[in-house]
């Protein structure tokens, strides 16, 4: 039996359902019942049938599986799959905030822990954060824990202050302006997608900034034949399945989020069959950590 015809057999016998985010390897993606962004993902987490959940991503994407869906088992390929940045804020700044700025809203990117979530009073993703600070009736944002996306959303809300944290993804920080201006001058009608995450001169240089998902999409909307992508590298593998007539390339230095790159075929058939690496949190910082959670759901809506 392939490792692949394993996995379908254990995903029937323990009636359970694969997640993907675009990051991880191709084979993982080909293999997933839904793929997708992290906004997706947490929505179409929420309603499924199957008792299991498996979760190919990194932790904060499982816990926040699991808090939206308690009562359901949420199995991580690799338990060491990690965000950087999910960490990259803390309790003792947000207090002096929410003490510092009255009408202080702390607005909480999806890839953070479940701790800062709990301290926050909404979740965002890349694909509705605009429209989510929209929404709030708070003039002061304190937007945790991405400088990054906090400056691209502050652009487009002029009517908001915002309050900037240090945090950033080590992998999007990592993109050279260089290489994507020698990108540009090697392929000049291609068209520059970039994830939000990216530093501001980059942004400064792209025709669409938006989601994992935003990029997919838009390369099928654009009438252009090329594109230049900054963002991790696991959106080749949908980006050439869905456009196989369209080009894409990467800067010299391809970006790769090795903690994504962790989670293999042989571990998920692993977790399925030993139940191993189920996400675990007490009760208290469930329920705590749904509110926003639940709250990004609602106004997204
Ligand atoms: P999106 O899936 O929201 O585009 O975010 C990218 C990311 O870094 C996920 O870890
Ligand atoms: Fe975190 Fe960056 Fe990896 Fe996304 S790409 S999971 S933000 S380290």
């Amino acid at each position: 039996m392939t490792i692949r015809e394993e996995i379908e057999q254990l995903k029937k016998e323990k009636n359970a359902v694969i997640l993907a985010h675009y990051y991880v390897r191709p084979e993982v993606q080909e293999i997933a019942d839904y793929i997708g962004d992290s906004f997706y993902l947490s929505k179409v987490a929420v309603g499924l049938e199957e008792q299991t959940i498996v979760f190919c991503g990194v932790s904060f994407m499982g816990e926040s599986a699991k808090v939206l869906n308690p009562q359901k088992t949420v199995l991580m390929p690799d338990a060491k799959a990690d965000c950087a940045m999910a960490h990259m804020a803390d309790e003792e700044t947000i207090r002096a905030m929410r003490e510092k700025y009255e009408d202080l809203a702390v607005v909480c990117y999806i890839n953070s822990t479940a701790e800062l979530k709990r301290l926050s009073d909404v979740c965002v993703t890349s694909a509705n954060a605009v429209r989510i600070v929209k929404a709030l009736p708070n003039k002061n944002i304190f937007f945790i824990p991405d400088r990054n996306l906090a400056h691209f959303v502050s652009e487009q809300t002029p009517e908001k202050n915002f309050v900037y944290n240090e945090g950033y993804c080590p992998i999007h920080e990592k993109v050279k302006i260089e290489e994507l201006k020698q990108a540009k001058a090697e392929h000049p009608n291609a068209e520059v997608l970039t994830h939000p995450e990216c530093p501001k001169d980059l942004l400064d240089l792209s025709d669409y900034i938006g989601s994992t998902s935003g990029i997919i999409d838009y390369a099928g909307e654009s009438d252009a034949e090329e594109f230049i992508i900054c963002t991790e590298n696991g959106v080749r593998y949908e980006l050439e399945k869905r456009y196989p007539d369209k080009k894409f390339y990467f800067t010299k230095t391809e970006p790769v989020c090795e903690d994504m790159k962790m989670i293999t075929l042989e571990k998920i058939a692993h977790v399925l069959k030993t139940g191993e690496n189920e996400v675990q949190m007490e009760d208290a910082l469930r329920s705590a950590s749904r509110k926003p959670l639940e709250k990004m759901l609602d106004l997204a809506k």
